[in-house]
């Protein structure tokens, strides 16, 4: 089933299948921060990583939200129906957190009142700009309707994932949505992890995300292992 290597991201591999609309995303141990400055690896952290997407995707799936999730092939691998990758990091803050403090004059842990939306270009070589609508149909990046439907898609993810964390424990300030074209459709596509959300315990509101790596902040796998054990504790029996 699966084939050769396609591309090997910071965290995921992705390969070919025997089928060209389906690729396998491997989620890997590897861990970057800072632009891929800060490397290292974590025990567990794929594995964990890959059953909370599953059973975040397979939630949304649920909610009427479609997702390029297919099915797991292992412990730490998804099949997922091949998309065109929208070159747009589409990033839901709910508590000000990370790069929206250090731009602008807003402080950490300002609860916003509505939920705020920020489109970035996803792009290594630029360090992932902050775009514009305009700016992302002059790069042709996507048209706007696509640009009014990712938005409201995202909007509508937020509001279902800030409830369904809440009820495992946890404050969801922020986190990072990629979309994809799937036959003309745009449906979500990457991963929703530890290593693309901000999640704090809601009773100590400790990070217990890749703020940890990026921060210094403790035990990265042990505090993925303890999301884990909320948000997919059948891994555990
Ligand atoms: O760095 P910043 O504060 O803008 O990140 C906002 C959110 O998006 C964080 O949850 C972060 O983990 C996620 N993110 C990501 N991949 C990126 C940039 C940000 O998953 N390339």
């Amino acid at each position: 089933m699966k084939k050769e290597q396609l591309y090997s991201g910071k965290a995921k591999t992705i390969y070919k299948t025997d089928d060209p609309k389906k690729l396998v995303v491997e989620f890997r141990d590897s861990l970057t921060a800072f632009d891929g400055k800060k490397k290292s690896e974590a025990a567990r952290k794929g594995y964990y990583n890959a059953q909370i997407s599953r059973k975040i995707f397979e939630m949304l799936e649920k909610e009427g939200i479609k997702t390029h999730y297919i099915d797991m092939v292992s412990d730490t691998e998804m099949l997922v129906d091949a998309v065109e990758i929208v070159l747009i990091e589409v990033i839901p803050r709910n508590i000000a957190a990370g790069s929206i403090t250090r731009k602008y004059p807003i402080k950490e842990g300002t609860v916003f009142k509505k939920p705020v939306v920020v489109l970035d270009y996803k792009s290594d070589e630029y360090s992932d700009p902050m775009l514009n609508e305009d700016i992302a149909v002059a790069m042709g990046v996507a048209t706007y309707e696509e640009i009014a439907q990712i938005r409201s898609m995202a909007l509508k993810i937020n509001d279902i994932l800030v409830k369904y964390l809440d009820s495992k424990g946890f404050l969801l300030p922020d986190f990072k949505l990629e979309f994809g074209r799937k036959d003309g459709e745009i449906v979500l596509a990457d991963e929703i992890s530890c290593d693309t959300c901000r999640l704090w315990d809601k009773s100590t509101g400790q990070s217990m995300d890749k703020d940890i790596f990026r921060f210094d902040k403790g035990d990265l796998s042990k505090a993925y292992e303890e999301v884990a054990r909320r948000i997919v504790p059948e891994i555990f029996k």
